[in-house]
């Protein structure tokens, strides 16, 4: 053992410890030799030497093991000396990840009208004319109906939703007419589709928020309350907003909300309250129950908010995203 140790201790690369641990434990060592002499002693002795082997045998292998650790050990510290590794260099951060600016719109107003009753539901994306046209009073030949704003599928049976406000379609006629399940206070973001002329601010695919409250005596200064709210929640108190007439089939009277920003006042919103055919259509007696609506331009917010244009915020350039203000 004493010359092992010595040979060990001498030893200075992994190949030193190779030939140590050959010469110690291979084929032609002294303790194989020993081992393979076992065969010719009594049983008795065959028993007593081999367990003494076997502990020789450990033994040479953990005082092998031992110079192995500490010939790395030896060989790392060298390098590290060696090296001009500099501890106190900052680290490389890695790219910090945030909610994409429409996601941001969409929670900023589930958030607040949550506070204020409003259920999130959704509606398909693929519907049919009737929940996205006919129930809400949007005539063939309405220009909304035109070939080119909707994408047809099938002949015209089927169509990617041009507005979420087929999902106020979907969910009133769900209720059947019945009154005790008045009031609903529903809203549903989500994607829509136009076969748009493509530009900077309209996009053939993009993201709207619909709500929708009906029940009985609402009325249109809660509309405008619920919207003002709403705003003030995305973009703060001293947002200036202002409402003006509008047109839609399906709301009477209908109005139309623009915030001010840096480009000038710009529309976000279209809503009104539903009109009393559309309330016949969905199956409620327009004398006894009354709502609003409305549909908020929920990629025009995100862009405005992201403080650049509708394609940017849908692109895949995440320096757009960097400075957006309010997200860290
Ligand atoms: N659907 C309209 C649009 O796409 C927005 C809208 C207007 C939604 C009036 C409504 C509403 O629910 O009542 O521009």
């Amino acid at each position: 053992m004493k010359e092992l140790i010595k040979e060990l201790s001498n030893a200075k690369t992994t190949q030193d410890l190779d030939n140590i641990k050959s010469k110690w434990l291979g084929k032609k060592s002294e303790l194989r030799a020993k081992f393979d002499a076992l065969k010719d002693a009594s049983a008795s002795k065959r028993q007593k030497i081999g367990a003494e082997l076997n502990t020789e045998r450990a033994k040479i292998e953990e005082l092998i093991e031992n110079a192995k650790s500490e010939i790395a050990m030896r060989i790392l510290n060298k390098q590290l000396a060696n090296d001009n590794f500099d501890m106190t260099l900052p680290g490389i951060g890695g790219a910090v990840g945030a909610l994409h600016p429409v996601t941001i719109i969409e929670e900023k107003c589930i958030s607040a009208l949550r506070r204020l009753g409003f259920v999130p539901v959704e509606g398909p994306e693929v519907e049919t004319p009737e929940y996205n046209f006919d129930l809400l009073d949007i005539p063939k030949h309405h220009p909304a109906r035109d070939a080119q704003d909707t994408f047809w599928i099938k002949k015209e049976e089927l169509l990617p939703r041009t507005h979420t406000t087929s999902v106020q379609s979907r969910y009133m006629m769900d209720l059947k007419g019945d009154e005790s399940k008045l009031p609903i206070k529903i809203v549903s973001p989500g994607r829509t589709y136009r076969n748009e002329a493509i530009d900077a601010n309209h996009l053939a695919i993009f993201h709207q928020f619909e709500g929708l409250w009906v029940g009985h005596d609402v009325k249109i200064s809660e509309l405008k309350g619920t919207i003002g709210f709403i705003l003030k929640e995305i973009y703060g108190n001293d947002i200036k907003v202002r409402f003006k007439p509008k047109f839609y089939p399906y709301t009477e009277p209908s109005i139309g909300a623009d915030i001010l920003t840096d480009r000038g006042w710009i529309t976000i919103v279209g809503a009104g309250m539903v009109s009393p055919q559309v309330m016949k259509n969905f199956g409620f007696d327009p004398d006894r129950v009354s709502g609003f609506a409305f549909g908020f331009g929920t990629s025009r917010l995100a862009a405005e908010f992201a403080g650049t244009n509708m394609r940017e915020i849908y692109g895949m350039d995440l320096r757009v995203f960097k400075n957006i203000k309010g997200v860290k």
